[in-house]
Order: C-alpha cells, then structure tokens, then sequence
C-alpha cells in the first residue's frame, strides 16, 4: 500500500514508520483488550436504513456546539503525547483541525505546550484537563488555557488510576528498562526530521508540554512518565466541578461518561456537555463499548446538555453511525494520531478529508441532508 484509500489506511502507515513502542502505546488498550475490540465490532455491527428517492443533492454536514460553528460533526481527541509522533506533533494537528473548520483538544500531558499551539493556529481550540493532586498547577494550567484562547474544557474524569496496557510493556515503553532505554535505541539512529528530537533528548531544548514548569529544566522523558504515575490524583469526585468552575467560565465537558446515573449527576452538576467515552477501551477492560452505552445515555439526557461519543470510530461512516445513535458530535482518538504518525499534517487533513467524503455519502444514501435530522429513526432494528 503507498497511498490511504481510508482512515484506516493511516494505521498501517503508521506502523510501518514508527518504532513499535510508540506504535504499540497509540494502538493499544488495557489488558485483554476487550473493550478496545468491542468499540470497533459493535459500532461496524450497527446498520442503517437505506433509503431512497430523496433528492441528496446537497448534504449540510456542518454544526454547532458550545458557541461555535464547526464544518463537521467531528473533533479531534485529546491524546496524550501524540507530539511524540511527529516532529511538533500537536502544533501539526492543530493546524489541520483548524484548515478543516474542527476544533482540536490538546491534552494535559501534551509534548507542545498549551502556549505554543495557541501560537501556531487563529482560531480557539479545545484543552483536556486530569485532576491533579497539585491544585496551584492546576490553576496555573487553566489560566494558561483561557490565555492560549481556549474556549473548551474537556475534564477527564475516567483515570482515576491507569489502566495496565501489557503492550507497553512487552514493547519496552513501560516497567524496566524505561522509556529512555526504548527512545535512545530508535533516536540514536535516526536522521528523518519527523521524529520529534527535540522532546527531551539529545541534549537538545526540552519541551515536555505542560508539564514542563513543574518538572524544572533538564529532565527527560522518563521524569515525565513518572511525574504522569505520581500525580493524577485519584480523589477526585463530582465536588471538584466547583474548583474547576470557580477559575474556567467557558463550557466544561465531563469526559469518561460510560453510565446513565453518571450522566445524569452531570447534567445536574451543570455541565455543558459529556463525552461517552471509554477511554478507547484504554482503562476499564470489559466495560460495554460507547456504541453500546450511548443510546440509553442520551435519550436520559435529552436537551439538558450535549452528548458527544467517542471509540472505535475509524470512518465517516461511523460518524453517521454515533450521530444516528444519538450523538451531537463525535470526537476522533487514534485515527487522527495515525494520521499524524504517518504524514504530519498532511495525513490528519486528508483522514479529515475522508471522513467528510464518507459522511457525504453515508447521507446521501440514508436520505439525511443535514446533522440535526440524524436519530434512531435511521437505524435498522430487528
Ligand atoms: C488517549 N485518550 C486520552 N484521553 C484524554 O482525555 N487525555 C489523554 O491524554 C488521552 N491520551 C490518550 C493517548 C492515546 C495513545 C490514546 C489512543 C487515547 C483517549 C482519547 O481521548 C479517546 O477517548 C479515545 O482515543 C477514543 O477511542 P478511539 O477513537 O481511539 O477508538
């Protein structure tokens, strides 16, 4: 294969160029990978009813959430250390989310900080926040965040404790001898300026994201991993809402929803919106997959705020498939990191390209012309 035909093209790319641990940390999930495989098979398993003689002539793929128009139903997932990937990494998606009228959400542990993608793009973009046991860091990164022009905060509220992924460990990335053995033995030799040098090796500048501040000048990736191990902060409960509200006034977003009681207490919280999301099948093994669990979460919800999904989704057609069951916007995980793994900008803006040519199409032959007009109406059930 040389070209992407697909979204998914996209992984086999990234595989062939990244070093395994890097690969095997996007691809995988939490220990047996069940949950990670059911998100994609119960999603595929979904049908919709074709139907026809409707005049599909023009498609409105277009929306709106939280104040803001977006060419597409469609964000890009906060992924932690995707700057990894390529050289630059979040900067690079950045910019193809915003050429393609998207937002982008920039996680915690990002490799660019906050200030720097707010640089390289014009419009806001959206941020991801952990609960961090350190409550002034925290201020400090939502100040950073209104300053960067933020204008979401998605808070993710499903890793509590890390899930164990066995595939970084059988790849090198985590346990003995550390990630720094793991990058030395890729980077030393490599000469292509995609790789991100400049992440905290080499001796060259450290960028280590947000995280950057608190971990003080020449420190390297494995002081990153183990400040990620010792600080997410596993107390968090529903009464840290008001801590966050108290410094962000923009539109909170609870990330990690999986169960209608846990929906419900957040719309009565107050929340803007929720992400049913799972993790990408990352943390909980064996939890039903957001296919499964979105349906009852946002008939429950109803108006009271927006639903967004995401897992599994790795085409335009599955977009069609979340909005159909009942989401208001779907966010992409690893298929926007593949894209990016393989082909920098470039790639995320073509995957971004293809999910809009298959949404079209997935319209067209469901005979819905425009994003407020998809629910269960559309689905097959037997
Ligand atoms: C993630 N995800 C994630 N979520 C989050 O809130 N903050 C983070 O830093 C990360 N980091 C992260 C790293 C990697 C490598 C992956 C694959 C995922 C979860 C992510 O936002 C999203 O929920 C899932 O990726 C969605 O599933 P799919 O689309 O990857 O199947």
């Amino acid at each position: 294969m040389r070209k992407a035909a697909s979204a998914l093209d996209y992984r086999e790319l990234a595989r062939r160029r990244l070093p395994p641990f890097l690969f095997e940390y996007i691809d995988g999930g939490s220990y047996a990978e069940a949950t990670l495989r059911r998100n994609v098979a119960d999603l595929e398993q979904i049908a919709l009813r074709q139907r026809v003689l409707n005049d599909v002539s023009v498609t409105d793929v277009s929306t709106e959430i939280f104040g803001h128009a977006y060419k597409l139903p469609v964000g890009l997932a906060p992924v932690g250390l995707a700057g990894m990937n390529a050289r630059r990494g979040e900067v690079q998606a950045a910019r193809a989310a915003e050429a393609a009228g998207i937002p982008f959400c920039l996680s915690t542990v990002s490799a660019c900080p906050l200030d720097e993608v707010a640089r390289a793009v014009t419009k806001p973009f959206w941020f991801q926040l952990y609960m961090i046991r350190d409550r002034e860091f925290m201020k400090d990164l939502l100040h950073k965040a209104k300053a960067a022009g933020c204008s979401a905060l998605v808070f993710t509220v499903d890793m509590p404790v890390p899930g164990s992924r066995y595939r970084d460990y059988h790849s090198g990335l985590a346990g003995a001898p550390g990630i720094m053995g793991a990058m030395r033995r890729v980077w030393q030799g490599a000469t292509h300026p995609h790789w991100a040098w400049d992440v905290g090796i080499h001796g060259r500048p450290h960028q280590l994201g947000n995280v950057a501040p608190v971990l003080g000048k020449n420190t390297g990736l494995e002081d990153f991993f183990a400040w990620m191990r010792n600080n997410f902060d596993p107390t968090v409960s529903w009464k840290d809402l008001e801590f966050i509200r108290d410094i962000w006034d923009g539109p909170v977003i609870i990330k990690g929803i999986l169960d209608k009681e846990d929906a419900l207490a957040a719309a009565e919280i107050g929340a803007d919106g929720i992400v049913v999301s799972n993790h990408g099948g990352r943390q909980l093994d064996g939890v039903p997959s957001t296919a499964h669990a979105l349906p009852p979460i946002a008939e429950a919800v109803g108006d009271r705020m927006k639903v967004l999904v995401d897992g599994g989704v790795r085409s335009g057609l599955d977009v069609v498939r979340m909005l159909a069951l009942g989401a208001d916007f779907v966010l992409l995980g690893r298929m926007w990191v593949y894209a990016l793994s393989a082909a920098g900008e470039k790639g995320v803006a073509h995957v971004l390209q293809l999910i809009e040519a298959e949404m079209r199409v997935a319209m067209a032959l469901t005979g819905v012309t425009k994003v407020a007009d998809f629910n269960e109406s559309q689905l097959v059930r037997d």
